[in-house]
């Protein structure tokens, strides 16, 4: 079972519309409650740029920084990361961010992901699964890369060539060496990335397949690629080469993974998640994102953090209920918001509640 990885300690300045904010906690997991508009999503973002630069909002520096001071941002995090304590500090600086991880100051943000991992569902996923094929690979990816270390690392490696590829063919810079030697970086990273995703799906599956019949409704996951999981980085490469007039012509590449197409399906009726109720489709989702969490807690060392905006309002008495025990089972610090206390009831116990107030 994975260790216990939380917050300790959090301290916002200047960040959106808290200009200082502080909370000490234990490694319970946060409720954080109070009216609307009160600041809660903003605390939850702000644990996001932990996991990712532009946060759950894909929002730029200059967005989070309080309208109403010019002191810039500055975000204090007190991890416990499953042995010993870290200080993160993550600040605006001019337009971009700077991190400091224990005092010493960071080039990029690959330490930190290495030490802290967060998957969030907030109300603007909610149709993710039913937008385009795009969206919903990007949902898988971001599943994946809770799994792989190295996934984001590969994945930009491939886009970086595939960017580099389509800019020569445009530009009809037809240079044989240079061309195949960006073919073969992505024909060995799409290798792996295919690789990756499979078997997160596979793990992840299990794991759904084995939760409870009390669980929430569960997903079937179907992954289609142009590639099979036994095809060499030769092959791709090869495909590649071949479609070199194709694509230079339409501009796309052919043959890619990012043609991969990730689709959900309610298990036991067989249908795609499109023709599920508004309901369903949202408890499919959090059906997949707990299982997510899960099964990065079975198969890893270290328990992401995980971030549920405002997800109360989604759901009845009963699957409130699920809610709260699969998350006080999963064992890592879960934040949620909402704006009723009263909907944790008699777990108020094993919750760390914390309401903000206008100030
Ligand atoms: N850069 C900023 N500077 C100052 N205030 C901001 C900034 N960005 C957002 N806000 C304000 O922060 C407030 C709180 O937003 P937030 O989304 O966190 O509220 P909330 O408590 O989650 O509300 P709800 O219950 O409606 O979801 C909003 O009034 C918003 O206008
Ligand atoms: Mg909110």
């Amino acid at each position: 079972m994975a260790t216990h990885c939380y917050i300790k300690k959090l301290q916002l300045h200047n960040f959106r519309n808290h200009s200082s904010f502080e909370l000490d906690s234990s490694d319970n997991s946060v409720v954080v409650t109070g009216k609307n508009g009160v600041g809660k999503t903003n605390i939850l973002e702000a644990i996001s740029l932990l996991a990712k630069s532009n946060g759950m909002k894909k929002a730029k520096a200059s967005e989070m920084q309080n309208k109403f001071s010019n002191e810039n941002w500055t975000v204090h995090y007190g991890f416990f990361n499953g042995v010993d304590f870290n200080s993160i500090g993550i600040a605006k600086n001019f337009n971009k961010k700077l991190i400091q991880i224990d005092g010493k100051m960071q080039s990029g943000y690959s330490s930190l992901y290495r030490i802290s991992n967060v998957i969030w569902l907030i109300p603007q996923m909610d149709y993710i699964l039913l937008s385009s094929p795009s969206d919903r690979l990007k949902f898988l990816d971001r599943i994946v890369s809770l799994f792989k270390e190295n996934y984001t690392y590969c994945y930009m490696k491939y886009r970086k060539a595939k960017h580099e590829r389509s800019k020569l063919l445009r530009e009809n810079i037809l240079d044989e060496n240079w061309l195949s030697s960006l073919e073969n970086v992505m024909a060995v990273n799409a290798v792996n990335i295919l690789r990756m995703r499979l078997s997160v799906l596979t793990t992840l599956q299990d794991t759904i397949d084995n939760q409870s019949t009390e669980f929430f409704p569960k997903a079937s996951l179907k992954l289609s690629s142009q590639l099979t999981s036994s095809d060499t980085a030769e092959y791709f490469q090869n495909r590649l080469e071949e479609n070199r007039e194709k694509d230079s012509l339409t501009g796309r590449v052919t043959f890619c993974v990012n043609n991969d197409k990730f689709q959900v399906f309610y298990q036991g009726r067989d249908i795609p998640i499109n023709l599920c109720s508004t309901g369903e489709q949202k408890l499919l989702l959090l059906s997949i994102i707990l299982s997510s969490v899960k099964a990065r807690c079975i198969h890893h060392n270290k328990a992401p953090l995980l971030l549920l905006d405002d997800i109360m309002s989604h759901l009845d008495e009963h699957y409130r209920r699920v809610l709260i025990e699969e998350v006080l089972s999963i064992q890592c610090q879960t934040w949620i918001t909402d704006v009723d206390q009263n909907n944790f009831g008699s777990y108020a116990d094993s919750f760390r509640f914390i309401e903000l107030q206008y100030i």
